[in-house]
Order: structure tokens, then C-alpha cells, then sequence
């Protein structure tokens, strides 16, 4: 099923501080982008890697009262551990001070200067020493400052090489039009169009006196190459393009995919490109600029002070969540916020109540009603079928999404078919089914969602690469890997009847949201909607302390639960409370299922006065949070377990 090769590269991360979220970022992305595309077929070469050389690692070496060798050093493990924390299955790992890297870059230098296209003048310039960039009079902002950070330039006189950048202008702009994949979002293309190439491109300047720490201009050793030039050929270098050995250059060159973030586009799309074009090599296929996890609506970075550690997140809530969020929740090329608050309600929305519930329940129902074994398929009704449906065209929605740069639409189409499970089983009732013995048909609802299930697993490896795995497993498919494959999600019904599933541990227990990652600004929306948020409601007028006195609040535990039939939204529920029991009719079916909430304590008002609620005589009522519209409801629960019929007051 070869299906050609797949060349992916992520930035390689300055080597000045510790990884924070933003890189995390961007090598998740790259990370499920590689496992897609080997799941499907291609060779795969992923590489990432760090960028040690430049001034900026000399002025945190020097504060730190190290060398610099020793202080890229310490920072490298750093990276290595992350990636490894998160999954990341890269194919190379490049530091630009190993020597397969720096004699390279000393060969194209060379290569460059002789055939007259790097020479050298005098250069006074702005410079800003955080960003390793030279900003001409015009980009700057306020007059001194840098227009990616925003702090002071410096301004440089001194003796350097040029690169005739100019030169190649003109190819450059007719490659950006003639290939609109080639920058991608579109606007950014339009940016370094409009903002860089009709303007006229400048010759570049690409190396540095009186800085040590750097590879050596190869022919004039009191000078070092300017860290973009020797940055970017990290790209071709791994592949070990200048050397004799070079098949994996001729392999995988020209890249398919460079991930870099929006602030370094124009390095990749203008300085990248016409240093190719001078060598005479291939230009990637596409660079995708994307956009900046912001805290607090400004970007996080090392030298803001302002980083989240995602070693942090992972410790609490494992690496799958964090990848979920910034596959899911983050539009690829647009700028997200991110939050705790935010993070914590996805993990319980989306990951611990639809996806881990569906599993947690569907395995419950094929245990309780079909002794544990997954039923033969039988005759299929109209709801059947368009589930049939909607599931045949799921791996070729998520390929086409993912073809298009766009994991957020990928994992969207899975989360629908999630919830269309979930609908189907409210909507067959398979308790219900049970209970009036047509095993047949519970035996074939419950095989469509196990099969469901099976191809969720499948098309999630990319992306929730610790997640897919258990869900095989508790399908009792742990030990199929053909039933785990691209090719066994091309044809409906290759989940074997008679598969026997093992209940495991919920995939994401909930999570309760602690008061300190809990911030009153913080809107809970979907990055990807617009992101008005309703405004708070009214506060109603005051009672005296003898009104409330009148509420009779208890601790309750639901002791059996299901679903009111022909009543899409209400739940008839069985609850202890002390030495008795009740019965309450709830309308929060669309907020939990059945399965979660048994077991569950919860408080209610045991004193309102009863009401029949289609026919059934509901006795008190359950206290939630919920917003006025209903998008949320979500039940108050004692932090610790108590007796139920205790008061609450
Ligand atoms: N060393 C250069 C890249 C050279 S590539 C030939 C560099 N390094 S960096 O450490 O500053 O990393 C920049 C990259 O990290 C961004 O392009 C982006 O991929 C990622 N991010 C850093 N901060 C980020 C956010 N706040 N949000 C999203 N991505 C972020 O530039």
C-alpha cells in the first residue's frame, strides 16, 4: 500500500531555554501529521531538532557561568525528554553543532561564495539580538522597535557577507504564484508578497564578526555564518546532502511539509527558498505558517517570563488530553488561547463524557446483555444503516482533512461520529431491548458501535497515540494488529463476532477543576467559534434566612438510571437517600448518560412538592451549574464521599 514519501520537518528550537508549550505545540502537530501519513502508507521521515549556535545562547551561557558547548548541553536532554513524554516518533534529531551539520553548512557556504553569489561589503544595520534579525528602517515600529518582540534594536556597524538575495526575486515571486500550495494559509503568501517581494527583496546579510560561537565562514575564520543561513540548512543537512552518502537526501528531498510558526514564515519562504534556488535544489513542497498559543491573549514565549511547562500537564492529565486540545481545539494557522480552565472543561466534555463514556458504557451493555461477547450483525434497521453510512465515509473525511493541513476538521469528524454513537444508543435503547429479550437486535446495536468503536481506534493512533491502544484493548482486539490498519477500516464488518471485550479503567476519569486554575475572566468557548460569551444572568431578589431555612437540601446516590422513553432529554432516576429511596425525573439525558451517573453522589432538594413528569411522579430535583441556555449542565457533587441523606446548608 505504498503511497510514496512523506518528508515532514518541524523548526529546530533555539537551544536558550527549556521547551515550553509553544514548541510542544508545534512538534504534536508534526508528530500525528508523520503517524497519519505512515498509517496510510507513505515512508516517513520526520525530523526535528535544536538551533544552538547565535548570540543569544552566548549571553544565557555567559549569565549562567558556563561555555556555551556546555550550556547547549544542558539544554538538550530537555528537548529529548519532552519528546518522549509526548510520543513524538521523529526519524532524526539534529543539533546545528554536531559535525555532520556544521561541515555541511561550511560546503554550501563555500559553494554560495564561489560560484558569486555570497560576497562581502560593510553593513550598519538595526539588529535585534533576541530574534537574530536585521530589520530595515521601514519594518521597524516606534522607530527602534523590533516588529516581532517589540523591544529595542540595536544598531551594527560591521564587515560581512552577502548574500544576493536579489537576485533571485523575481523567481521567488513567480514560484509563490504559479504554486499556491506552497505558502500556506493563503495569507500568508499575500503577506510576504505584499509586504516583502514587491517592495524589492534586499541582499541579506549572512554572517557575523566578533561572535565565537558559531560554524566558521569556511575561507575566513574571523567571521561566523549568520545563524538563519546555517539554521535552515538543517533541512537538507540531516538528509546528508552535501556528503557522498546521500540517499536519504535523494529519498526524501524536497521536503513535503516544513511546520514552522507564523513569526519565522518569511525566513522559510523567502531567505530558505532563494538559498535552495542558488544551490540548484528542489523547493519544498509547502511551508504551513501556523499561528501562536497566546496566555492571557499574548504569545507565550521564554523571554516574556510567561511559559507554560507541559512536562506540568502531562504530570496531571497524561500526554493524550494535552495532544486532543491542540490538535482539536486549536485551528491550524490561527492564533488559540489556552487556558487551564479551558483545558480542564475539554478533557471532560469532550474526552471523559463522550468519548470515554461511550466506550466505558458500550462495554458495560455487551457485558451485562450479551455475556461479554460481541453479537453477530443482523438484519439492519434505517438507524443502523445511516450510522453504517456515516462511519463507511469517516477514514476518507479524516484523510481529506488531514491532505489539507487540518487536524482540528479531522479530529471534528471523529468526535461527530462519537456523538452519533452515542445518540444511536440513547435513540435503541439497547437496555431496553434487554429487558423486552430481543437479543438479536441487542446483539446488532451493540456490534455497530463496537465496530464504530474499532474504527475510531484506528483513525485516533495518529493523534492519541496511548489512547487507541487501550481502546483495542478493551475491544478485545489487543492482539489483532491486522484489525488496526488503514486497509481494515476501508470495508464495514471486519470486527470478528465473538470477540470477547475486557472492561479496563475509564479512558479520562473526570476531572474536578481546581479553584486555582479556575480564572473569572477565562471564557470558556471553542476556539474555533466565535467567542461571545452570554452574559452573566441577573441576580434574583433576596430572601430572609427563614426562606432558605424552608429548602430541605440532601446528599443522594443514584442507584439505578435510564432513559424516559420518547423523551429525548429526561432520565428517570432511582436515588438512595438515607434509608430510602426516590424517584426523580431529570432533563439532563443530553449532559450525562445512564452508565456515568450510577454510583454518582449528588445533592438534591428533597422537599419540592412532587410533580408528574410524563406519567411518572418525580420527587425533588438535582442541583447543577448550568448556564441559562443549557449548553452546560453540569451536577453538583461532594468533593468526598459521604452518607447520603445528610443535610446540605
Ligand atoms: N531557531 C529558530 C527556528 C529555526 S528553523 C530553521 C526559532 N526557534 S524558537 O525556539 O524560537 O522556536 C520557534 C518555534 O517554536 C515557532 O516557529 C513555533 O513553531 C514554536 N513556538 C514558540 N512559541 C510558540 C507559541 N507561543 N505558540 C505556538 N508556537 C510557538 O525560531
Amino acid at each position: 500500500m505504498s503511497q510514496g514519501k512523506f518528508y515532514l520537518t518541524t523548526p529546530i528550537y533555539y537551544a536558550s531555554g527549556k521547551p515550553h508549550i509553544g514548541h510542544a505545540y508545534t512538534t504534536i502537530v508534526a508528530d500525528a501529521l508523520a503517524r497519519f501519513h505512515r498509517l496510510v502508507g507513505y515512508k516517513v521521515h520526520f525530523l526535528t531538532g535544536v538551533d544552538e549556535h547565535g548570540s543569544k545562547v552566548v549571553e544565557k551561557a555567559t549569565e549562567a557561568g558556563v561555555s556555551p558547548q556546555e550550556y547547549v548541553d544542558s539544554l538538550d536532554p530537555h528537548f529529548r525528554s519532552l519528546w518522549q513524554t509526548l510520543d513524538i516518533t521523529h526519524d532524526d534529531y539534529i543539533r546545528t553543532t554536531e559535525e555532520r551539520h556544521t561541515t555541511q553548512v561550511q560546503v554550501i557556504f563555500q559553494r554560495l561564495y564561489d560560484q558569486g553569489d555570497i560576497y562581502k561589503r560593510n553593513y550598519e544595520g538595526h539588529y535585534c539580538v533576541p530574534c537574530e534579525a536585521f530589520w530595515t528602517e521601514r519594518q521597524l515600529q516606534e522607530g527602534n522597535l523590533c516588529p516581532d518582540c517589540g523591544r529595542p534594536v540595536t544598531w551594527v556597524t560591521e564587515e560581512s557577507y552577502y548574500f544576493r538575495a536579489s537576485k533571485y526575486a523575481e523567481r521567488l515571486l513567480a514560484h509563490i504564484r504559479e504554486n499556491p500550495e506552497f505558502i500556506q494559509p493563503a495569507t500568508r503568501a499575500n503577506e510576504m508578497v505584499n509586504n516583502f517581494l514587491l517592495p524589492g527583496l534586499e541582499d541579506l546579510c549572512v554572517s557575523r564578526s566578533g561572535l565565537k560561537w558559531g560554524v566558521p565562514v569556511p575561507f575566513d575564520p574571523e567571521h561566523v555564518i549568520y545563524v538563519w543561513i546555517d539554521a535552515l540548512s538543517n533541512y537538507i543537512t540531516a538528509l546528508n546532502y552535501a556528503t557522498t552518502d546521500n540517499a536519504l537526501y535523494t529519498t526524501f528531498w524536497p521536503a513535503d511539509l516544513h511546520l514552522v510558526g507564523k513569526e519565522i514564515t518569511r525566513f522559510h519562504c523567502l531567505i530558505w527558498p532563494i538559498i535552495l534556488m542558488a544551490l540548484d535544489v528542489p523547493l519544498p513542497r509547502t511551508v504551513l505558517g501556523h499561528g501562536w498559543l497566546l496566555f492571557d491573549e499574548e504569545k507565550m514565549s521564554k523571554s516574556k517570563g510567561n511559559v507554560v511547562d507541559p512536562n506540568d500537564i502531562v504530570a496531571e492529565y497524561g500526554s493524550d488530553p494535552l495532544r486532543y486540545y491542540l490538535l482539536a481545539k486549536v485551528q491550524l494557522g490561527h492564533d488559540a488561547n489556552f487556558s487551564n480552565e479551558l483545558f480542564n472543561l475539554v478533557f471532560n466534555v469532550d474526552l471523559a463524557n463522550d468519548f470515554g463514556n461511550l466506550l466505558s458504557r458500550t462495554v458495560a451493555m455487551i457485558e451485562n446483555f450479551c455475556g461479554g461477547t460481541v453479537g453477530p450483525l443482523g438484519e439492519l434497521e434505517p438507524l443502523d444503516l445511516e450510522l453504517k453510512t456515516v462511519l463507511e465515509g469517516l477514514p476518507a473525511r479524516v484523510r481529506e482533512a488531514i491532505e489539507k493541513l487540518d487536524p482540528a476538521t479531522a479530529l471534528g469528524e471523529i468526535w461527530k461520529v462519537v456523538g452519533h454513537c452515542n445518540k444511536y444508543i440513547d435513540s435503541s435503547a439497547p437496555w431496553a431491548l434487554n429487558r423486552q429479550g430481543k437479543k438479536e437486535r441487542v446483539a446488532t446495536v451493540l456490534y455497530l458501535v463496537g465496530e464504530s468503536l474499532r474504527y475510531i481506534a484506528v483513525l485516533l493512533q495518529p493523534f492519541l497515540p496511548q489512547t487507541a491502544p487501550r481502546l483495542f484493548q478493551q475491544l478485545g482486539l489487543g492482539d489483532k494488529p491486522e484489525l488496526m490498519t488503514w486497509l481494515s477500516v476501508q470495508s464495514f464488518g471486519q470486527l470478528p463476532p465473538g470477540t470477547i471485550v475486557r472492561k479496563g479503567e475509564a479512558l479520562f476519569p473526570r476531572k474536578v477543576v481546581r479553584a486555582e486554575d479556575t480564572k473569572q475572566e477565562d471564557k470558556v468557548v471553542n476556539q474555533n467559534q466565535a467567542s461571545d460569551s452570554s452574559p452573566m444572568p441577573e441576580f434574583k431578589p433576596q430572601i430572609t434566612i427563614e426562606d432558605f431555612a424552608k429548602l430541605d437540601l440532601r446528599i443522594a446516590k443514584v442507584i439505578a438510571c435510564e432513559k424516559v422513553p420518547k423523551a429525548d432529554r429526561l432520565l428517570q432516576m432511582t436515588l438512595e437517600v438515607g434509608n430510602t429511596t426516590r424517584t426523580i425525573i431529570s432533563g439532563i439525558a443530553e449532559h450525562y448518560s445512564s452508565e456515568e451517573l450510577v454510583g454518582k453522589l449528588i445533592c438534591i432538594v428533597a422537599n419540592l412538592e412532587p410533580a408528574k413528569i410524563r406519567g411518572i411522579a418525580s420527587h425533588g430535583m438535582l442541583l447543577a451549574a448550568s448556564d441559562d441556555a443549557h449548553t452546560q449542565v453540569i451536577l453538583l457533587e461532594p468533593g468526598k464521599p459521604l452518607p447520603t441523606g445528610l443535610r446540605v446548608k
